[in-house]
């Protein structure tokens, strides 16, 4: 169980962002720190015993109690506080040269890149690019979960009601993936997401390309069922008159690489099969399954969905 964190992409042992970095220096620190603490307190106190046993040396018995029992700790457990709460203040602080606002739902996450032209929503995938210090804000909506990439940094809490903050400065490409780390109900353990890392000129073109309106001919056959089976109004897709605000924005679902929060690939197959059986694809989220729409009908509502990208 214990290596069972040692391996993958959610490897916070091997950490790929700057404040990962710093929470595996100092976890190091605190195990050797921890076993310094033991061996000397042991050692110590096994001195102070024998010299117990010698009324003549009581006193120097007192003084070894004394300085490994009480200030030992002490100093070592102190400065080891001091250093955690120093990290503590560099990843929580509040700059960034970007910013992303994290909303923990049941169980997925509405994601907002507040950038100068205006908000850019997308859900259940974060892309940042390398060596920039990304700020999230924190929210969530009605339970508290808790946001954390293993690999780059974290954790922190989700709580309704209130921000809280988090940084992240990425030092390696690559698909680090992230997840809820607080029990959160019925899907929690379905509650995940991509955390793809990207040169930051790929990452430009790629957040200018989310800004976009999704392009949606009116007369699309696809829309058209999607607006009759009422998706539009959970979800939105910008551009159409679909706006709702309670699922995840659907603009440009195809340029995801999964489906339901980090836990399946983005196919027709599988997009099938959520809109038919989302129970069975992930028990007790609130996206009611439609079984009835099948055939030709659910075809096209699908080669929709997969066309927007
Ligand atoms: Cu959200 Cu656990």
């Amino acid at each position: 169980m214990v290596l069972a964190g040692c391996g993958g992409r959610h490897n916070w042992l091997a950490a790929a962002g700057e404040e990962a970095r710093a929470v595996e220096t100092l976890f190091w620190i605190v195990l050797v720190g921890a076993g310094v603490i033991w061996a000397l307190v042991v050692g110590l106190a096994v001195y102070a015993h024998r010299a117990e046993a010698k009324p003549h040396r009581e006193r120097e018995a007192r003084r070894f109690i004394l300085w490994g029992g009480v200030a030992l700790p002490v100093l070592v457990v102190g400065g080891l506080l001091i250093w955690g709460l120093l990290i503590l203040r560099d990843i929580t602080a509040d700059d960034g040269a970007l910013t992303v606002r994290v909303d923990g739902e049941r169980w997925w996450w509405r994601v907002i890149y507040d950038t100068p032209e205006g908000p850019v929503t997308t859900a259940n995938e974060i892309r940042l690019p390398l060596g920039e210090r990304a700020l999230f804000r924190l929210t969530a909506d009605d339970v508290i979960h808790s946001f954390w990439v293993p690999a780059l940094g974290g954790k922190m809490d989700m709580i309704p009601g209130r921000e809280t903050t988090l940084a992240l400065t990425p030092r390696r490409l690559g698909n680090w993936g992230g997840l809820c780390a607080e029990f959160c109900g019925g899907a929690h353990a379905l509650m995940r997401f991509d955390a793809i890392v990207m040169e930051p000129d790929d990452f430009a073109a790629w957040l200018a390309q989310e800004a976009q309106p999704a392009r949606v001919a009116m007369d699309d056959p696809g829309f058209a069922i999607f607006a009759e089976e009422g998706c539009g109004a959970c979800h939105a897709i910008r551009g159409t008159e679909a706006q709702g605000p309670v699922g995840p924005d659907l603009t440009h679902l195809a340029s995801r690489d999964k489906l339901g929060a980090g836990i399946y690939d983005m196919t027709p197959e599988n997009i099938a099969r959520w809109i038919t059986e989302t129970d069975a694809m992930k028990p007790d989220i609130d996206m009611p399954s439609y079984p009835g729409l099948r055939g030709a009908r659910l075809d096209t509502l699908v080669s929709f969905l997969m066309s927007l990208e």
